[in-house]
């Protein structure tokens, strides 16, 4: 029987279909921009992007170079500078992994744009000690046993190195029961709370606290 109407005819109508979908995508894209505008977004988006000149101090060495403004120092440490040390847990600050110094305190390197360091001091695992030539932190997870797969080590001895400095300085943590003592005493707790953003999933923690405890209490 011959159709009514073309409508009526399945492949009509799936044509009809996807032709009316095809011209109301373009129709809302016509209307959404003006002609050129398009253009003018890339252009502004390629510009957004080049890269640009950065220059800072890594490990006491002077570096420069040029880096896409979305990368993040984690990634410029790693993948520019082939910095390997520092370490890509989660990428989203909850791990410690990428702990570094930057101009002497703890930073997670995945949460800062490299972009906005220029003339800063970064001081990464790289700078800290090297086979042959330890730092005692490093000297003292060693005797202490504080690694199993290492993953996390590069950025828990830059973090209790950080977290040293701080209690040095008489910053106090969430466990002081005296926030206005400026000597604090590093005790297991005050390590435990102040090394508490970075994590172990070997869960190394008894022998970490003790390896620092023992660098701590000495320094
Ligand atoms: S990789 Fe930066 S906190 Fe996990
Ligand atoms: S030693 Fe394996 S994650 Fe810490």
């Amino acid at each position: 029987m011959t159709p009514k109407c073309p409508a009526d005819h399945p492949a009509v109508l799936e044509t009809t279909r996807r032709d009316l979908l095809l011209a109301s995508g373009a129709a809302a894209v016509a209307t959404a921009f003006p002609p050129g505008v398009n253009q003018l977004h890339a252009q502004e988006a390629s510009q957004a992007f080049e890269p640009i000149p950065l220059r800072l101090s890594v490990n006491a060495n002077p570096v420069e170079l040029t880096v896409d403004p979305r990368m993040s120092l984690l990634d410029m440490l790693r993948e520019e500078l082939g910095l390997t040390g520092t370490k890509k847990g989660c990428d989203h600050g909850q791990c410690g992994a990428c702990t570094i110094l930057l101009n002497g305190r703890r930073v997670n390197a995945c949460l800062t744009l490299a972009v906005m360091h220029e003339g800063d001091e970064v001081r990464t695992i790289e700078g800290v000690g090297e086979p042959g030539k330890l730092h005692p932190l490093q000297m003292a997870f060693v005797a202490r046993d504080g690694y199993q797969c290492g993953y996390c080590t590069p950025g828990q001895i830059c973090s209790a190195l950080g977290m040293i400095e701080e209690a040095k300085q008489g910053w106090p943590s969430h466990v002081s029961a005296d926030v206005a003592q400026r000597d604090i005493a590093l005790t297991e707790a005050e390590i435990r709370e102040r090394m508490s953003g970075n994590i172990c999933r070997c869960a190394a923690y008894p022998n970490i606290v003790a390896a620092i405890r023992d660098v701590a209490v000495e320094a």
